[in-house]
């Protein structure tokens, strides 16, 4: 690899004044009591010694974390070991881990400026994460691995070496190629894994045996173009760049054995098939259906069933028509909050006080939506006095109506 030869020359005379002006300033906004005649400060010490200008690294190895202090370590050192003095940085995105993951990384990171930590508030997914970590980077290749150790850091080699000697734009670790293995997965897991990944290569036309790997390297500027496009919702964020760089990445598989996990445990739970689907089909569609607008139609359908229901019962305890309608729309609207809180807002599920204020927000929205739906439907129906154009026609503005405003008011969507 490329090594940090910057890194060694001493700073030009020009900034050298400047970086002894900023030890000063910084000196002079120092209690007295921190400072200790015998030993000079950090900040000087730092100041005198600090590099001059370094470039990004070559390669920057992007690592999802959630509740993998334990792991984090081994990673380090396998890391290192693997490329020493080479030119790279680890870039850890933690969703707030609560068993302090975080931490755990910015403490190796303090002696270590090749690791980094970005932690993430009031989010969670594995997809955002990478692709926040993605963008914070500025090397020219970029890494994408588990934490867990289930994927083998050794084809980093391999793969860097592709890309260098420009073969490819992205390189895919494999398990299903000969010569990998899936050794890692319970059967069950590599049962559904193999069936989306037919299902993938059949609907989007993706001709690779393992698009749902989690272990990739990309080129940065091969990257940057689709970033705008990729969904930050779900798991599946090779699958993403694959389907959205469609006929403009140059991509190559290399073999690659998935391991078992041997601390802490996996995050990905049966309601992945639903992301699954959700991101096949607005892959499908061009991203003209968004992952998450379609989840909440299928939230909003349930809640058709949910009123007619809640409204046969409540008739039949012999309450007037008006109120038992009333009181089934804010029960159906209830039931789509707890729906679209659970799954189509699982990466930013709310808890505790935000979810009572978020039903309250979310009810008043749809209120409203209710209103314009009406009033729409009223307006076509004026026109074309075609009953079902002009109710589907107030329905669907209500819908993107409550779609919209509660992404920005009750879940407030990136
Ligand atoms: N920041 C963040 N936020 N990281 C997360 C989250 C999250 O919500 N969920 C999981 N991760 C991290 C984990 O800490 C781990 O480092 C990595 O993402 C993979 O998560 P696992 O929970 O271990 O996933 P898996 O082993 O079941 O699935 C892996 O294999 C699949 C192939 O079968 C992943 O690599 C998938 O991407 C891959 O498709
Ligand atoms: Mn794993």
């Amino acid at each position: 690899m490329r090594a940090g030869g910057a890194a060694q020359r001493s700073p030009a005379p020009g900034l050298k004044l400047r970086i002894e002006i900023a030890a000063r300033i910084a000196l002079s906004h120092c209690p007295m009591e921190s400072l200790s005649p015998a030993s000079p400060p950090a900040t000087v010490a730092r100041a005198a010694t600090a590099p001059a200008v370094r470039p990004a690294p070559e390669l920057s190895i992007v690592v999802p974390t959630f509740n993998e202090r334990t792991n984090v370590p081994i990673l380090v050192e396998r890391l290192s070991r693997l490329l020493p003095s080479a030119d790279w940085e680890l870039v850890f995105v933690d969703d707030n881990s609560p068993d302090g993951t975080a931490a755990v990384a910015r403490a190796i990171g303090e002696t270590d400026s090749r690791v980094r930590c970005i932690r993430r508030f009031g989010r969670r997914g594995l997809a955002g994460a990478c692709l926040e970590g993605m963008l914070a980077s500025q090397a020219r290749y970029l890494a994408v691995m588990d934490a867990d150790l289930q994927h083998d850091e050794g084809l980093l080699v391999a793969m860097l070496d592709q890309l260098r000697t420009g073969r490819a734009d992205l390189v895919v670790a494999s398990r299903y190629l000969s010569g990998g293995s899936a050794a890692g997965l319970s059967t069950q897991r590599s049962r559904m894994s193999r069936a989306a990944n037919a299902l993938v290569r059949f609907l989007l036309g993706i001709d690779l045996t393992d698009p749902l790997s989690g272990h990739f390297m990309i080129r940065r500027d091969a990257f940057e173009p689709l970033a705008a496009a990729i969904s930050s919702q779900g798991f599946k964020i090779l699958l993403d760049i694959l389907a959205t760089g469609r006929g403009r990445l140059r991509v190559v598989e290399l073999p690659s054995t998935f391991r078992q996990r041997q601390h802490g445990e996996s995050k990905l739970d049966s309601k992945i098939a639903l992301d699954f689907a959700a991101l096949v089909t607005a892959k499908l569609t061009n991203n003209a259906v968004s992952a998450r607008f379609l989840l909440y139609c299928v939230v909003g359908l349930t809640g058709i069933g949910i009123h007619l229901g809640l409204l046969r019962l409540l008739l039949a305890v012999t309450l007037a028509f008006g109120a038992a309608q009333m009181l089934a729309t804010v029960g159906a609207i209830t039931w789509n909050f707890v729906l679209n809180n659970l799954f189509t807002y699982r990466d930013q599920r709310l808890s505790g006080w935000r979810f009572v204020t978020g039903l309250i927000r979310f009810q008043l929205i749809c209120a409203v939506g209710a209103i314009s739906n009406v009033g729409i439907a009223t307006w076509i129906y004026d026109y074309h006095s075609v009953w079902w154009v002009a109710g589907l026609g107030g329905a669907l503005i209500g819908t993107v109506w409550n779609f919209a405003v509660s992404a920005a008011f009750v879940w407030r969507t990136p």
